[in-house]
């Protein structure tokens, strides 16, 4: 990859996209914990908005955990050269994708960096790749709201943050510190997405409550913030994740979003 790492902290500041590339919104994924479904979530968001004639790029700043491209079932090296270097597309939808995974020699490869060099391979995810012309640009961010999400949030010039919870972590306490984070990049907290809040039985439909009875809208009532999807843990989606089928998945419960993130991020929704 061309271009240097950063040294020391990374100060706050507005990157330049790469002069290839013409991403109109930012929006990440966020969560306080790993394991909630941010990157299954940014995934089946990204095919949403594709399916809905939106031009959709995968950044995955998950660089010590990255799973979007295994997701999709994306493998071989992006292109490029000193330069510049071109997104995987997946093979449905298309969508463009950039992951640190696509560059290690094995999946399973360990990515062991410190934050300095983190930002400096996200700060190459935007300034050096091509995404081209984008509708928006979905950032999977590292699990939690400590350092390492922050950094990347610092690279990047994010519009919106989408927060991600199971009903097991979804704590006020994570939400608010979603909210203090997105006021210190300048975004906006464009509202929850309770993952895995309930599961529908086979054999008679009823709903069970396998982690709690669901808190997303209490906790976006406390906050303020709206509840945009409450999702059902579905052993589909876990199978089509793990298979890399991501693309086959239907009925997500996701499909009012790019028009209310359209609103919300005051963007003309497509016809
Ligand atoms: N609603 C869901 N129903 C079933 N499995 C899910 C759901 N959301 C996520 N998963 C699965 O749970 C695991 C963790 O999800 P992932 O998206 O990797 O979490 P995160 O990115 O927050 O660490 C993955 O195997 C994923 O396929
Ligand atoms: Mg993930």
């Amino acid at each position: 990859m061309a271009g240097k790492p950063a040294e020391g902290k990374p100060k706050f500041e507005r990157l330049e996209q790469n002069p290839l590339s013409n991403i109109k919104r930012v929006v990440a994924v966020m969560s306080g914990k790993g394991g909630v479904g941010k990157s299954a979530i940014t995934a089946l968001l990204a095919n949403i908005f594709t399916r809905d004639g939106y031009q959709v790029g995968i950044l995955d700043a998950d660089l010590t955990g990255p799973s979007i491209p295994r997701t999709y079932g994306l493998k071989g090296r992006p292109e490029g050269d000193e330069e510049v270097i071109y997104p995987l597309r997946t093979a449905y939808f298309g969508i463009r994708v950039m992951s640190m995974n696509l560059f290690l020699e094995k999946e399973d490869e360990p990515v062991i960096w410190r934050g300095p060099l983190l930002s400096g391979a996200i700060r190459q995810f935007w300034t050096d790749v091509v995404w081209g012309e984008l509708d928006y640009l979905l950032v999977d961010l590292p699990p939690g709201t400590g350092d390492v999400p922050m950094t990347v949030m610092q690279s990047l010039p994010l519009n919106g943050i989408i927060v991600v919870s199971s009903p097991q972590e979804l704590a006020l306490m994570v939400v608010r510190k979603a909210i203090r984070m997105a006021g210190i990049m300048g975004a906006k907290i464009l509202g929850l997405i309770e993952n895995m809040a309930y599961v529908v039985c086979p054999d008679c439909g009823r709903e069970i409550f396998v982690f709690g009875e669901p808190k997303g809208k209490e906790v976006a009532e406390e906050t303020g913030l709206e509840l945009l999807a409450t999702l059902p843990l579905d052993p589909n989606l876990a199978r089509l994740a793990d298979e890399g089928k991501i693309e086959d998945y239907d009925h997500t419960g996701l499909e009012h979003l790019p028009r209310v993130l359209d609103e919300k991020l005051g963007l003309k929704p497509r016809s």
